[in-house]
């Protein structure tokens, strides 16, 4: 979790941009919820490439006290500094690039003290195409940054190519799965590429930029299961609190990057962030779906495209029009995490009966989970009131904002850690309980058009109790 520059600053990078930052990140209490990594993507390097000592360098006009005092001040604060290169001969904004020179660069990295590398693919040399091609080519960059001695994560940014989600795990912390991420819920463009449902580019040749929301579900929907603790599929950044999306469209965005425990990285500016997007990325109950240690993704569960065919009378952009989707997935504790995606362009009442909700336990309603009664609880329930977020943005010191955070008993994980909350029942991380599935039953919702409903399922033990804590596998076990 953290925030990067590239969504809302593109190349405008700075010293000043990054410092006052990392700032907002802890006075916001957005540290506190788990963002540490301070990203500076692409443009940091000097115009007239490496040095004569063959070393990259930053630009002064951009880093007057050069990269070592951006970590200083990062790690000053309690944040981690990431930094981006390419595995290429040029970055993709056409910087100097790392291919064939991991070993000096993981070591400028390393010596100015980052904590994360995202790594790039453009401008590869032609050195792509097989799985094993692009492997070799990561991997260099991979055994580089480990014989550094650091403890620098490492993200692949080469938008699914050559299958990175059947060997990143091997190599890196996390890998892109997608072209670009652009500020569109269910908006098509010709510069996404790689639609699995269009086999004439079944190898991914163009990932492209314009990649919207739905996309993006739709494209990791058959591997979302790769991602595994310590190697996940990035889903791209948020582009929550940038203007492009509905506030609906925005939480339904948020919450499914963070069941489907993609890296969260804010993209907005937050030292100019809309209340409405403070109130989103800050929900605790939303947040622990992410940081759950289980560590597994939701999967799709269901998807359908024939909720709303009414093409004719549907605007331009809203075309992804008519599709629904359930996504589901076991949390640490015994609870199950179920979100109704709307995408279609009317609201809907959706359903999904328990037997479907926990088919990975047992196809055709045979999962003994199905046997039992479960609470519905309303992840965004508690969503910080939008008052209370203004309040806070609108004052005027650290000390304030840290009393106004403290006043609304505002969950902080460096001081409770989502673990150790979820395994205590940390109410602040269960929503609200707005309901009851029966046995056997069937969870219904309506749920507004290009919306999400986001439910936590709570087993209600025989004598009515839901349980806390409480592993699921072992208490059906004991039960039965
Ligand atoms: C690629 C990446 C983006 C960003 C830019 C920078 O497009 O996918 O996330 O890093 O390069 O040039």
């Amino acid at each position: 979790m953290g925030w990067n520059n590239w969504n809302s600053f593109g190349c405008d990078v700075s010293e000043n941009l990054l410092l006052s930052t990392s700032e907002q990140l802890v006075s916001l209490g957005l540290r506190d919820l788990g963002y540490q990594y301070v990203v500076l993507d692409d443009c940091w390097q000097q115009e007239n490439g490496r040095d004569q000592n063959g070393k990259l360098q930053p630009e002064p006009s951009k880093f007057p006290n050069g990269l070592k005092s951006i970590s200083g001040g990062l790690h000053d604060r309690g944040l981690k500094f990431g930094m981006y290169s390419s595995a290429g001969e040029m970055t993709c904004a056409r910087y100097a690039g790392s291919l064939d020179h991991e070993i000096e660069d993981a070591e400028s990295f390393a010596s100015w003290g980052v904590d994360m590398l995202k790594y790039d693919s453009c401008y590869h040399m032609g050195r792509i195409g097989t799985p094993l091609i692009s492997f070799n080519r990561f991997k260099t960059m991979s055994d580089a940054l480990q014989a550094t001695g650091r403890n620098i994560l490492l993200n692949l940014c080469s938008w699914g190519e050559d299958f990175v989600h059947t060997w990143g795990m091997s190599i890196a912390n996390s890998w892109r799965i997608s072209g670009d991420i652009y500020d569109a819920f269910t908006r098509p463009d010709d510069l996404c590429g790689c639609d699995p449902n269009v086999l004439s580019d079944p190898y991914c040749i163009a990932p492209g930029t314009h990649c919207s929301v739905l996309f993006i579900l739709n494209r990791v929907a058959a591997i979302a299961d790769r991602s595994i603790p310590g190697g996940w599929n990035d889903l791209d950044m948020l582009e929550v609190g940038q203007g492009g999306m509905t506030d609906e469209e925005y939480k339904a965005h948020f919450a499914l990057w963070a069941a489907l425990k993609s890296p969260l990285f804010l993209g907005n500016d937050i030292r100019a962030m809309p209340a409405a997007a403070y109130s989103i990325v800050n929900n605790p109950a939303i947040l622990a779906l992410s940081q759950d240690p289980h560590g597994r993704s939701v999967t799709r569960v269901r998807r359908d495209t024939n909720a709303n065919k009414d093409t004719d009378t549907i605007p331009l952009d809203e075309w992804g029009v008519g599709e629904t989707h359930v996504w589901t997935g076991h949390l640490q504790n015994g609870d199950q995490a179920v979100i109704f995606l709307n995408a279609a362009g009317d609201d809907l009442n959706m359903s999904c009966s328990l037997a479907e909700i926990f088919t990975a336990f047992g196809p055709g309603g045979s999962a003994p989970h199905v046997r039992f009664d479960w609470a519905v609880h309303d992840l965004w329930a508690h969503r910080m009131d939008i008052d209370v977020a203004e309040a806070i943005l609108a004052a005027g010191t650290a000390e304030e904002r840290g009393a106004l955070l403290r006043k609304e008993n505002w969950y902080n994980a460096t001081e409770t850690p989502y673990a150790d909350g979820l395994r205590d029942g940390d109410p602040r991380l269960f929503g609200e309980k707005v309901g009851v599935v029966e046995a056997g039953g069937v969870l219904r919702a309506s749920v507004q058009r290009h919306a999400a409903k986001v439910f936590r399922l709570r087993r209600i033990a025989k004598d009515g109790q839901e349980f806390k804590g409480k592993s699921i596998d072992r208490g059906v076990k004991d039960e039965l």
